[in-house]
C-alpha cells in the first residue's frame, strides 16, 4: 500500500499538531457549551476520533452517513442514507476529513439550520480552497491542501488507503490499473 503513494503531503507528526492547535481553539470557543459533533462517515473517523479525545467540555459524538463521490470524480448529488441526528437548540459541529467543493457540508449545513440547530460551525481536518464550487469556508480546520487528490487517514480512493496514518498523493499508475 505504501508503495502506491508518489508523495506524502501531511505525515502523523503533522496530523498530530494540526489537531492538538485546532482543539485548543475549539476548547476556548466553547468552554461554556456542549457541542454536538457530527461526523460525515465514512471518512471522518480517524480525524474525529482524535480530535474528540482533546476536547475538555461535556460534548456529545454523533454522525451521519453521506456519499459524494465515484472513484476520484465528484457524483454532483448527496446521497444521505439513514438516520439523522437531532440538533434542535444545540450548538453544532459538523467534522468532515475535508472541505473541496463545499456541496456537501454546505447542504448539511442547510440541513441542520433548517431542523433548528442553535448554531452550526465547520470542522475540517484538511481545506481545498480551489475546489470549491460554492460559498463556503470552515470555521475551524488543520491545513490548507492543494487542488490534488489525496488519500489516508480517513480519505479513501475506491475505499481503499483510509488506514494510512498519513495523507499523501497516489502514484498515476494507480488511477490506470
Ligand atoms: P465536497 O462536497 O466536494 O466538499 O467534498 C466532500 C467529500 O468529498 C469529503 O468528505 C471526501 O469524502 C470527498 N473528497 C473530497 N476531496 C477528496 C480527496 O482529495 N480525496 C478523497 N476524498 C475527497
Ligand atoms: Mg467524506
Amino acid at each position: 500500500m505504501n508503495n502506491d503513494i508518489k508523495k506524502v503531503l501531511f505525515s502523523e507528526q503533522d496530523i498530530e499538531e494540526g489537531i492538538l492547535k485546532l482543539a485548543s481553539k475549539l476548547n476556548e470557543d466553547y468552554k461554556d457549551k456542549n457541542p454536538l459533533f457530527v461526523g460525515l462517515l465514512k471518512g471522518v473517523i480517524p480525524f474525529i476520533g482524535d480530535l474528540t479525545k482533546k476536547i475538555e467540555c461535556f460534548c456529545e459524538i454523533d454522525y451521519i452517513r453521506v456519499r459524494s463521490y465515484e472513484g476520484k470524480t465528484p457524483s454532483g448529488t448527496l446521497n444521505l442514507s439513514g438516520y439523522v441526528p437531532d440538533v434542535k437548540g444545540k450548538d453544532v459541529i459538523i467534522v468532515d476529513d475535508i472541505l473541496d467543493t463545499g456541496n456537501t457540508t454546505n447542504k448539511i449545513k442547510k440541513l441542520f439550520i433548517n431542523a433548528g440547530a442553535k448554531s452550526v460551525k465547520i470542522c475540517v481536518l484538511l481545506n481545498k480552497p480551489e475546489g470549491r464550487l460554492v460559498e463556503i469556508e470552515p470555521d475551524y480546520y488543520c491545513f490548507d491542501t492543494p487542488n490534488e487528490f489525496v488519500v489516508g487517514y480517513g480519505l479513501d480512493f475506491n475505499q481503499k488507503y483510509r488506514n494510512l496514518p498519513y495523507i499523501g498523493v497516489l502514484k498515476e499508475e494507480v488511477y490506470e490499473r
